[in-house]
This record gives structure tokens, C-alpha cells and sequence, in this order.
């Protein structure tokens, strides 16, 4: 209980005090929207913006998180740059949502980690490499050989990877777990639904904003709409939750069943693991493509580095996965079975200080969407 007072207490630091640049410029943005309401339409932010006359922290950060970098709204905007008034929807939530990542952030301090996400990623990964080539060198004295037949934990033993894995795949649950509940106290959105939950977990699995306002799609580099973000997108999402499924089997075979790696190729977690993994390399793969082709003036060109560190990190994860599975009985396979690890354990460690953090914010955006869509409009104008 002292807790959820502690965690109350600390939202409502965070949501109010004096607004950064960003959080003005966002609120500047949504008074100039508020008054126009052409792109009503396009996606959630802007119907949630106009059950509200003003933009306070907690209402901007909520929008920001609500904005899915669609880019909609910066290609039909009478008032975008070169207009004077410099409207970049896109890019003003960009940046407040950048700025909740690090200010809702547990520990506080590793917030920073957000800012100098490229560096934080490098360095995560070369450590991690390090690590695991380090750790088979000395306790096989060679990567390279016959060193246990497609047996993995011949390599690295079953119970050190649980110690080194667990540890960290927990405490990147409890640091997103606490940085999204920061965000959601500051929020107070009311009771949930059961219908609200469920709508907002069909708008993530979706991804219906990224539809565009007629299900046509988002912008990417010029007026055009297109599908192929939302796809690539559900590509990266679905493979990735097929390979988190295939380690869940796999986990549940060794403890419940007793049943030990390596599996034969037509087994559950390899099969899981298989498909997922081919739609980690198409997926980001093409959201790679298209962040590079990306128009300029869409989203937060600092936040770039951000994306690609997630990019490329799921990318590795996948190719060393896959090339992992095709040489698993060859004398590479230590050598591969490291490189693989490293790469996962380097995403463990920056899943909560780095871009993976969207899907979690987001999500708890859309939840609140759904609550408050369901609930009168406090101006009382006529909204649904
Ligand atoms: C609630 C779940 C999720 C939602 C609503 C969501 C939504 C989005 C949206 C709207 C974008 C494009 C805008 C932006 O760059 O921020 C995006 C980008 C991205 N998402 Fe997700 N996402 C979710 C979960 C995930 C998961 C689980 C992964 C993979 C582990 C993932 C990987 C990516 C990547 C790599 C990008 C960067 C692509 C780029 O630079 O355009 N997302 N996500
Ligand atoms: S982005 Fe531009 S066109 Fe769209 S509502 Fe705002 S001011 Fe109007
Ligand atoms: S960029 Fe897209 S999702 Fe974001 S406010 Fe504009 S139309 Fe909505």
C-alpha cells in the first residue's frame, strides 16, 4: 500500500511541475489542432484532443504515446513547415514521448540510457558478445570443433544460462513494469473495462493506427499512403512473439517434461522458432528500408539512432538464430551458439532503455483511449 502511495506520489511529480520545451511545443501543437480539427479522422490523438481544452504534462505525454508516428497529419497540414506556425505533429509527440521513456524510467537514472541509445546499444552488444565468447573459450578452450554434436548445453550448461538469462529478462519486466505504472498514476484514467482492454488490445495486435484515418496506411517518405510500415511491422511483432512462444515450449519441455535440447526440426519450439524467426529478418529487415526512406521531416531525426538500435538488434537475433538451426551439427556451432546468445542477452539488456519501451507505452495509451472514449466528455460539447 505505502508503495502505491510512493509510485502515486512520484506520477504526480512527474506529471506536473513546469513543462519542458518539448511538452510546450506539443501543447502549442494541440491548441493550433484544437482550433482546426482537419485531421479528425486520421487517428486517436486527435479525438482525444478534443476532450480537452487545455494541455497540461500528464494530457500531452498520454497524447504523445497515443501518436503513432503515422505521419498523416504532418503531409495534410495546411500550417507545416515552410508556414509560419512550423505545425509538426509528428514530431512534437515524437519528442514528449521520448522525454516520458527517460522521465518514467526505473531506475530514474539509467533514464539517460534513452538519450544515447546507439552508444547504449553498441555497448550492450559488444559486451555481451564478449561475455559469451569468452565464457566458451575458457571453459571449452576452443569454439570450434566437434564440442557436443548439436548439443547446446554441452557448450554452455543449462543452469548457467537460466542464472545469467532469468536475472535479466526479470528485471527488464519489473523496469517497464514500474516505468509504465508510473506513467499510468499520472494518467488516472479510471476503471478499465473489460470491452475497453479488449479494444485496445485489437488496436495494438492491429496496429490500427498505423492504417491511416480509411485503412489506406501512414506515410512514409512523401504524401503517398502505403501498408508496407503496418506489415513489416506485424512481420517484426508476430516473429518475435513466435520466438518468445518457441522459448516458452522449449522451457516447459526441460522442467515439466524432461525433455532436453536440441529438438528435431519438426518439433513445437522449433517449428515456432523457425517461422519467427523468418519473420524477424523480413520485418525488420523492411522497417529497415523504410526508416532510411522515411521523409524527413517525420518523427525526431535524434530518435533515429533509437530505432535502428532495435533494428538492428532483432535483425542479429533472427540471422544468428536461423544460422544457428542450419549448422547446429557442425563444427560451428559453439562458435554460432555464442554469437547467438550474445545478441539475445544484449536484447534483454536494453529492452527497458530502448526503443522495445514504445510497445509498452503505447499500449497503455490505447488502453486509455478506450477507457475514456467509453465515458462522457468532461466539456460536455457534444463529443461522444
Ligand atoms: C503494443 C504493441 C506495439 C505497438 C502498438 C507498436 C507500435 C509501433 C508503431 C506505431 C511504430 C512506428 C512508429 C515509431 O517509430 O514509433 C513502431 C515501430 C517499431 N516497432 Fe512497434 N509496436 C508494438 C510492439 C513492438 C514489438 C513487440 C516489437 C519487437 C520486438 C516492435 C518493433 C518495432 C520496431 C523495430 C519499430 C521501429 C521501426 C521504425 O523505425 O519505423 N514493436 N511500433
Ligand atoms: S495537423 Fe494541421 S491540418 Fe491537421 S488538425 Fe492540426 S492544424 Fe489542422
Ligand atoms: S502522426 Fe499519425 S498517429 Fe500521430 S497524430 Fe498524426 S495522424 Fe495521428
Amino acid at each position: 500500500m505505502q508503495q502505491l502511495e510512493a509510485l502515486s506520489r512520484e506520477a504526480a511529480r512527474l506529471a506536473g511541475g513546469a513543462p519542458s520545451a518539448a511538452e510546450a511545443e506539443a501543447a502549442r501543437v494541440m491548441q493550433i489542432c484544437n482550433a482546426c480539427r482537419y485531421c479528425e479522422g486520421f487517428c486517436a490523438v486527435f479525438p482525444a484532443m478534443t476532450r480537452r481544452l487545455e494541455f497540461g504534462r500528464a494530457d500531452v505525454h498520454y497524447l504523445a504515446n497515443l501518436c503513432h508516428n503515422c505521419g498523416s497529419c504532418l503531409h495534410a497540414c495546411q500550417y507545416a513547415p515552410p508556414h509560419e506556425f512550423m505545425l509538426n505533429v509528428p514530431r512534437a509527440m515524437a519528442r514528449v514521448r521520448g522525454e516520458t521513456y527517460v522521465n518514467y524510467a526505473w531506475p530514474q537514472a539509467l533514464g539517460v540510457l534513452y538519450k544515447r541509445n546507439g552508444a547504449t546499444v553498441a555497448v550492450a552488444l559488444a559486451g555481451a558478445l564478449a561475455l559469451f565468447l569468452l565464457l566458451g573459450l575458457v571453459m571449452k578452450g576452443t569454439l570450434w570443433g566437434a564440442i557436443g554434436g548439436g548439443n547446446f548445453y554441452a557448450v554452455f550448461p543449462h543452469n548457467l544460462l537460466v542464472g545469467l538469462f532469468g536475472p535479466v529478462f526479470l528485471f527488464a519486466v519489473l523496469a517497464l513494469g514500474i516505468g509504465v505504472s508510473r506513467f499510468w498514476s499520472g494518467q488516472s484514467p479510471g476503471p478499465a473495462s473489460g470491452a475497453a482492454i479488449g479494444e485496445a488490445a485489437h488496436d495494438a495486435l492491429r496496429l490500427k493506427y498505423l492504417g491511416g484515418g480509411h485503412g489506406e496506411g501512414c506515410n512514409n517518405e512523401d504524401d503517398a499512403f502505403s501498408l508496407a510500415r503496418r506489415r513489416y511491422h506485424h512481420f517484426t511483432f508476430y516473429g518475435f512473439m513466435l520466438c518468445f512462444a518457441a522459448t516458452c515450449v522449449a522451457t516447459l519441455y526441460h522442467y515439466a517434461f524432461g525433455w532436453h535440447a536440441p529438438y528435431a526440426l519438426t518439433s513445437l519450439p522449433v517449428l515456432l522458432g523457425t517461422v519467427g524467426g523468418v519473420g524477424l529478418i523480413i520485418g525488420p529487415a523492411g522497417l529497415l528500408w523504410l526508416n532510411r526512406a522515411r521523409h524527413p521531416l517525420q518523427g525526431a531525426p535524434e530518435q533515429r539512432a533509437m530505432d535502428m538500435g532495435l533494428i538492428v538488434l532483432l535483425l542479429l537475433v533472427s540471422a544468428t538464430g536461423l544460422a544457428l538451426l542450419a549448422w547446429r551439427d557442425s563444427a560451428a556451432m559453439a562458435l554460432l551458439l555464442a554469437l547467438h546468445l550474445g545478441t539475445v542477452m544484449a536484447l534483454f539488456l536494453t529492452l527497458p532503455y530502448g526503443k522495445f519501451a514504445h510497445g509498452i507505452y503505447r499500449g497503455a495509451a490505447l488502453l486509455k483511449w478506450n477507457t475514456e472514449k467509453r465515458q462522457p466528455s468532461r466539456l460536455k460539447l457534444g463529443d461522444d
